[in-house]
């Protein structure tokens, strides 16, 4: 079994689609779609890391077709599972090297996943591997958190981001190596279940190097979906980068 297949197998799989998170919300779902669908325009678009289909699901109910890579069954059968699931073709595996048939106006690789790739050489051929599926003029978007350095004091490694009395949440930051850990703890009747998921974090500009090293080029970089500005005070970014036309 795969690495990711653990994290994302059947015990996160059969919570992660909650109604009362925030990622689930309309108000984070529907400006994402726009932005997408708007940047899809005629042509299909490829999600990398699908899983349950947050946001494809809602892509292909405007109309743009989607095609998936996901490396965990279990989060995909969720997917299969949904009115409109049927209609979405998913190749299973890894996002970083999945060859899929065909090319694509639009990628993208929302919710921090790129941070999934827990090795900058594979973070490296994830680009490469989208610029071979777009077609000339297509775009690669990818959502991701600024890494929270910011945050921490010196001889100090941990970043808390949720505290409260069902749940506990914080990353673990290794600055030498770039790896970082999100930690959680889901409190049960006063009893902890703890989960921890590795990633690898990853600077906006160093972003822009890979998908230079890939050969596509920025086109436009937010902090969020609705186009706010990008800011040194923005804790994520919504970045587009296009393959040349030419
Ligand atoms: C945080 S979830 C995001 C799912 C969906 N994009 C969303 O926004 O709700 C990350 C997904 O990426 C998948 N994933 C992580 N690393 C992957 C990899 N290297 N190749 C393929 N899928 C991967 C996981 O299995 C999981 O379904």
């Amino acid at each position: 079994m795969d690495h990711t297949d653990d994290y994302f197998g059947e015990h996160i799989a059969a919570t992660y689609d909650d109604p009362a998170s925030e990622m689930f919300q309309s108000d984070a779902i529907d400006p994402a779609v726009a932005f997408l669908a708007e940047l899809a325009g005629a042509g299909r678009a490829l999600e990398l890391g699908i899983g349950t289909g947050r946001i494809a699901l809602p892509l292909a109910a405007r109309g743009v077709p989607v095609h998936g890579i996901d490396l965990s069954r279990a989060m995909v059968e969720r997917l299969r599972a949904k009115p409109g699931g049927e209609t979405i073709g998913v190749s299973i595996g890894d996002f970083a090297t999945t060859e899929v048939d065909g090319t694509f106006s639009l990628a993208y690789l929302v919710f921090n996943t790129i941070m999934n790739l827990t090795t900058q050489e594979a973070q490296v051929a994830c680009f490469r591997n989208v610029a071979a599926h777009l077609a000339p003029g297509g775009v690669f978007v990818i959502e991701v958190m600024v890494p929270e350095l910011r945050k921490l004091p010196p001889g100090q490694n941990a970043v808390p981001f949720h505290v409260g009395a069902s749940r506990l949440g914080f990353d673990t930051y290794d600055v030498a190596t770039q790896s970082m850990s999100s930690h959680h703890v889901k409190i049960v009747d006063g009893h902890g279940e703890y989960t921890e998921i590795p990633f690898r974090y990853v600077w906006p500009a160093e972003l822009d190097l890979m998908a230079q090293l890939a050969g596509l080029r920025p086109r436009e970089r937010w902090e969020g979906w609705a186009r706010e500005p990008f800011t040194s005070e923005s804790g994520r970014h919504v970045s587009v980068w296009e393959k040349p036309a030419d």
